[in-house]
C-alpha cells in the first residue's frame, strides 16, 4: 500500500477507533430526547484521548453505544463507529451481532463508570477473568485459570496464586478496579475505553491505576479513550481532548494547545473556572447557569445559554465541528465565533 492510499483509509495515521456522527436517542416517559448528538472523535494507538464533560453531557452514553451496550431505553439512530480490525474496518453499528460479540474484547473494550459494583459476587474472581479465554479463544479450565493469574500479576495484584480463587468482597475498591481492568485488557484489545476509572478512588489509588492504564497501554499499544469530567486529570494523562456539552462534542484537540488557547468558550469557561494549580480529584467547577435539561436543549448551539460571545446567528444554526487554526494543527471547534475566544 502507498503512503497516500493508507491515509485514505485512515490506517497510515494509526487511527484504530473512529466514532462519525453518533447519535442516540432515549425513549423517557414525556417522550424521545437525544443524549448524544452527531459525535464524533478519534483515537489513535499508543494515545489516550479524554472524553471530558460536565455530569450529564453524555459521556457515559457515548460509551456505552460505541460497544454497543446501551441500556433497553437507549438506541443508536444514527452514525458510525470504525474500529481496526485484523479483518479490516468494521463498523459496529451496523455490524451483525456475532461480529460485534467477536469484536468485543479482543478489538475493543470498556471499564464501565459503575465498575466497583460490576464484578459478580457469587464467583472467585479468577472464574471470572478466566472467562474471554475459554470463550474467545476456546482454552479449558486449567489454562484459563493461568492466564487468569498471569493477567492478575500483570496489574499489580500481591500473591496471584492464591488470590484467583478470592471472591470479589475480599479486595480493596482499589484492587477490584485492578481487577476489572485486567479483565477489560485480558485480550489485548487494540481500544479501551475507561470511564471514570478513578473517581471512586481515594487520591494515592487513583495515581496507582492512571500509572496501570499507563503502562497496559505502552504495552499492548492500546488506544486508552479515558472519560473523566476531571479537568486536571485530562491535563496530566491525556495527549487529545474531546470536549463535551449537552450531548455534542464542542471542541477536539492536543491538550496542551486547546488548554493553552481553547477555541471554543465553553472549554475557555471550563478553564477559566478552575484555579490554576488544581489537583487531579477535584471538582470541576461548572460556569454561572447549568447545561440544559435534554427536552430543552435548544436549537442553534448548545451553549448559546451561557456563552458571553451569543449571537443571532448561534440561536438560528448549529454551528458544526470544524477544523480551527493551522491546517496541521489537529483542532476543531464548534463555534462560528471561535477566532474570538481567547480574548473573550
Ligand atoms: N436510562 C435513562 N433514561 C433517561 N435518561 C437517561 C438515562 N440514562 C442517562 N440519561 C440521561 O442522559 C444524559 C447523559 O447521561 P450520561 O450518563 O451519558 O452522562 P455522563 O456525562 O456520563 O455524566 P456523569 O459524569 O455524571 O457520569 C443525562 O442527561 C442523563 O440524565
Ligand atoms: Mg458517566
Amino acid at each position: 500500500m502507498t503512503a497516500v492510499a493508507e491515509n485514505a483509509t485512515g490506517r497510515g495515521s494509526g487511527v484504530v477507533l473512529e466514532v462519525e456522527g453518533l447519535t442516540v436517542d432515549i425513549r423517557t416517559p414525556e417522550g424521545t430526547v437525544r443524549a448524544v448528538d452527531d459525535v464524533g472523535f478519534t483515537a489513535r494507538r499508543g494515545e489516550t484521548l479524554a472524553l471530558l464533560g460536565e455530569s450529564g453531557c453524555g459521556k457515559s452514553m457515548t460509551a456505552r453505544a460505541v460497544v454497543g451496550l446501551l441500556d433497553p431505553v437507549a438506541e443508536v439512530t444514527a452514525g458510525a463507529v470504525r474500529v481496526d480490525a485484523d479483518a479490516g474496518r468494521v463498523d459496529l453499528v451496523t455490524a451483525d451481532e456475532r461480529t460485534r460479540r467477536a469484536m468485543a474484547g479482543p478489538e475493543i473494550a470498556i471499564v464501565f463508570q459503575d465498575a466497583l459494583t460490576a464484578l459478580n459476587p457469587v464467583y472467585p474472581v479468577g472464574t471470572q477473568l478466566a472467562e474471554p479465554f475459554r470463550i474467545h479463544r476456546g482454552m479449558n479450565r486449567k489454562q484459563a485459570r493461568s492466564m487468569a493469574v498471569d493477567l492478575m500479576r500483570r496489574v499489580g495484584i500481591p500473591e496471584p496464586q492464591t488470590r484467583v480463587d478470592s471472591y470479589p468482597h475480599q479486595f480493596s475498591g482499589g484492587m477490584r478496579q485492578r481487577l476489572l481492568i485486567a479483565m477489560a485488557v485480558a485480550l489485548s484489545p487494540s481500544v479501551l475505553l475507561a470511564d471514570e476509572p478513578t473517581t471512586a478512588l481515594d487520591v494515592t489509588v487513583q495515581a496507582q491505576i492512571m500509572a496501570l492504564l499507563r503502562d497496559l497501554r505502552t504495552e499492548h499499544r492500546m488506544a486508552v479513550v479515558l472519560i473523566t469530567h476531571d479537568l486536571a486529570l485530562v491535563a496530566e494523562e491525556a495527549d487529545r481532548v474531546a470536549i463535551m456539552y449537552a450531548g455534542v462534542v464542542v471542541e477536539t484537540g492536543p491538550v496542551q494547545d486547546v488548554f493553552a488557547a481553547p477555541r471554543h468558550p465553553y472549554t475557555k469557561g471550563l478553564l477559566d473556572s478552575v484555579p490554576e494549580h488544581v489537583a487531579p480529584g477535584e471538582e470541576l467547577r461548572s460556569i454561572g447557569g447549568a447545561p440544559p435539561e435534554l427536552a430543552a436543549v435548544p436549537a442553534g448551539c448548545v451553549y448559546q445559554d451561557r456563552c458571553p460571545l451569543v449571537r443571532d446567528d448561534c440561536r438560528a444554526a448549529r454551528p458544526p465541528l470544524v477544523p480551527v487554526g493551522a491546517p496541521t494543527a489537529d483542532r476543531a471547534a464548534a463555534c462560528f465565533h471561535s477566532s474570538e475566544v481567547e480574548n473573550a
